[in-house]
């Protein structure tokens, strides 16, 4: 099969498959290693193309349920093709993470990996959901990535977008107005530092191990990080210019990655956290206005 162009990928979020290879796939195994005991139900939020829930299913033969929640309906049934095999102990659902409905059950396990970022500024609605949601005696592993950000709240996939950008012709200063006019919340911005993170965890939960390791993206050409960045950020940053210049805009990230990976040998690297949440005792603090 032949990889559609970027732009008419990143409409459908397609190719998540092989792009999360680069980083996301990283993590599956990190995560699920962390979980204590034999889960019997697990709720994956975001769950993407269910590569989580497929991991879990193998790797715990105690799990009776694994059910994702996603709001992406081509992502849906990406999953459900590659959950098929595992009949009624894996479930699919529609759902906006923003607003999500009660599970007529409590999960022994949530996880939540790579998706936190797209619920900035609030957070906190689905954090106390799960909170709500959650075996007394459960665990919430959540995976949060922390790039570093300039005076303008820029930094990982948004510097690369800036160097793309740049090369399209819009100057280099201008960039950060760009974003704002156009409505563009860096992803650097979306991602909360780690310290102010962990305090709005501990409003919801007993933080019970904080694991961390660097997430590093390297690539073999200007095309591989094209699909990557389409696969994983769709047509999000495709409105800082018209759709005209969209393929143009996909082609100029992706050489602005390859351009990068000879300077510096990678395209990126940055940190990932893993917090392993309890309910625990927490301190009930109300929520920021
Ligand atoms: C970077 S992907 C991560 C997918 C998967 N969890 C993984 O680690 O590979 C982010 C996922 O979150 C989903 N997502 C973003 N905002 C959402 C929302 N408000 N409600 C439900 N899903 C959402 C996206 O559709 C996408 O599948």
């Amino acid at each position: 099969m032949t990889t559609p162009a970027a732009e008419i990928q990143a409409r459908t979020l397609a190719g998540y498959a092989d792009a999360s290879k680069l980083r996301q796939e990283h993590d599956r195994d990190w995560v699920l290693s962390h979980l204590p005991g034999q889960p019997a139900t697990l709720l994956d939020l975001g769950s993407g193309i269910g590569q989580l829930l497929q991991a879990a299913l193998v790797r715990f033969p105690t799990l009776r349920q694994a059910v994702g929640l996603e709001r992406s309906p081509h992502r849906i049934a990406e999953a459900a093709e590659r959950l098929r095999p595992y009949g009624d102990r894996a479930v699919l659902r529609e759902a906006d993470l923003n607003a999500p409905e009660p599970v007529p059950y409590r999960p022994n396990v949530v996880t939540m990996t790579s998706v936190l970022h797209w619920l900035y500024p609030t957070e906190e609605r689905i954090l106390s959901w799960v909170r709500e949601q959650l075996a007394p005696d459960g665990t919430f592993l959540l995976t949060t990535y922390h790039p570093a950000r300039d005076d303008h709240g820029l930094g990982g996939e948004d510097d690369i977008v800036r160097d793309a950008l740049t090369a399209l012709g819009v100057r280099r200063d201008d960039v950060p107005a760009l974003f704002a006019a156009r409505d563009v919340l860096p992803i650097a911005t979306r991602t909360r530092p780690a310290d102010d993170l962990e305090r709005l965890l501990e409003r919801y939960f007993r933080v019970a191990e904080v694991h961390e390791r660097d997430a590093v993206v390297s690539v073999d050409s200007a095309g591989q990080y094209g699909h990557f960045h389409a696969a994983t950020f769709g047509d999000y940053y495709g409105r800082l210019v018209g759709p005209a210049r969209r393929p143009e805009f996909f082609r100029a990230v992706g050489e602005a990655a390859w351009r990068r990976q000879q300077e510096r040998g990678r395209v990126s690297h940055m940190p990932v956290r893993l917090w392993r949440l309890t309910p625990g005792d927490v301190r009930t603090v109300p929520p920021e206005e």
